[in-house]
């Protein structure tokens, strides 16, 4: 079918229906039914809470969720849940991890969980009307939004600051409200948003109540959002040891010289931007899992974390090592803005079991664990990257993918597992192996 006009009330129609819509656009339509439908849940209630997360949800997409051992984070040992569809992230994790358990593990700090929001407006009367009543305004807002940050209050969040500045020279005319807020062990995203919703309500009423006459056209309200930007919801991790105790880290290099090799690797992250890039994907691959697998919204922390890394003017690497005074220390620092109450994490079946395996965690806490698997995973890549590459144990993972793709048996996969245990894994290779044992042409060791 090629589709010429818009489909209307596509959501209106029932799972079934949408299937046989969407399968007049491919080749085999009952197959494209059959395997959507092998990937409903069995347990109605489970599929209609995935169904509602999303708009017209017709399967579920399945992912692995993977456990990481031996995270030991500021005294408390911990198995990691992890969401994550790459091979290798959660044994690199568990690789790291289990090194630093024995080397004090990961001491994580919270430095601070302020969240903010803006109004965006235009405004056309005199700006001292403005800027002189900011203080005003903070206080008119923040009394009258009360009824909405009530509770909030109560679990220890609220409102912390009103400000008002100019977006000159770029926007000449243009201002915004900044408002800061405490979320608790909320994420806090339809809290920020309401609040600033009910702000923009308020902003006109406050000049009419004060008799401050302004035309109705002298202010007008573009949007009221949260920011995704969150540079004061900050965590930081550190692992520390004795440069002595990374002995035996790789083959060829001392004790020093894998410290060394281990700190220009992450200065050159620090300086080109083309590596730190992809150091920062390091880390976000641990960020990343652990945050899906508690519920939490990992597109918001990733875009909140580049944004970080550019903080200084470049884009740079989260993360720095220090060998000073005999000492590997290596410290990432990180916003975070998750929670443990509220929104998937406590909706999801999965989510909250991962906060159960995680002993229940505040949102603080939720914070300093989720570094501790970023910093994980950046450090096995960087102990792999400086020392055997990372390819071997990449492609070691991603065999079994490979068997999968071109339909090994059980048998014939063993036979791979044990063939490649010491021999370099490509897609080419699995498949010439694959039909040389078909073939009884098994190729020597
Ligand atoms: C792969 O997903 C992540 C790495 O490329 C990170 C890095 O290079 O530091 C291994």
């Amino acid at each position: 079918m090629s589709q010429k006009e818009p489909v209307s009330g596509f959501s209106r129609l029932s799972k079934k229906e949408k299937i046989a819509l969407a399968g007049n656009l491919i080749s085999n339509p009952e197959q494209f039914a059959r395997e959507l439908s092998r990937y409903w849940h069995h347990d109605p209630e489970v599929q209609s809470l995935i169904d509602e997360l999303s708009e017209n949800t017709v399967s579920n997409f399945i992912l692995p969720f993977g456990l990481a051992p031996n995270f030991l984070i500021n005294d408390t040992p911990y198995i990691l849940p992890l969401v994550i569809e790459e091979s290798s992230v959660v044994a690199a994790a568990s690789r790291a991890a289990k090194l630093w358990f024995t080397r004090g593990g990961f001491r994580s700090e919270v430095i601070s969980t302020v969240k903010p929001g803006h109004i965006y407006f235009k405004w056309r009367a005199n700006p001292e009307l403005l800027l002189d009543n900011e203080k005003e305004i903070e206080s008119y807002l923040i009394e009258n939004s009360s009824h909405i940050t009530e509770n909030m209050e109560k679990m220890g969040g609220g409102i912390r600051s009103i400000t008002i500045r100019d977006m000159k020279p770029e926007m000449p005319t243009h201002y915004k409200l900044e408002a800061k807020f405490e979320t608790a062990d909320s994420m806090g995203a339809n809290f920020i948003n309401t609040c600033l919703e009910c702000f923009s309500r308020l902003l006109p009423e406050f000049f009419r109540e004060k008799g401050i006459l302004i035309d109705e056209h002298d202010m007008d309200i573009n949007m009221a959002i949260l920011s995704n930007h969150t540079p004061e919801c900050l965590v930081t991790c550190r692992v520390e040891c004795t440069i002595q105790d990374l002995a035996g880290m790789g083959s060829g290099l001392d004790a020093l010289g894998f410290a060394e090799k281990f700190r220009d690797a992450v200065d050159i992250a620090r300086y080109d931007t083309y590596r730190a890039v992809t150091h920062n994907k390091g880390i976000y691959n641990g960020i990343d899992a652990l945050v899906m697998a508690t519920g939490n919204d990992y597109r918001a922390v990733e875009a909140a974390g580049h944004a970080f890394a550019s903080s200084g003017g470049r884009y740079s690497a989260l993360t720095v090592a220090d060998l000073s005074g005999g000492l590997f220390q290596y410290e990432l620092k990180v916003p975070m803005a998750i929670g443990t109450v509220g929104g998937l994490t406590t909706s999801h079946p999965l989510a909250r079991l991962s906060m159960d395996l995680l002993g229940h965690p505040d949102a603080r806490q939720l914070m300093q664990i989720a570094a501790s698997a970023g910093l994980a995973n950046n450090f096995a890549a960087i102990w792999s990257l400086i020392t055997s590459g990372i390819q071997k144990g990449h492609m070691k993972m991603h065999l079994a993918n490979i068997l999968r793709a071109i339909g090994a048996t059980q048998e014939e996969k063993d036979s791979a597992l044990e063939y490649f245990r010491d021999k370099t894994v490509s897609y080419r290779a699995a498949q010439d192996y694959i039909t040389a044992l078909r073939t009884k042409e098994i190729p020597d060791d």
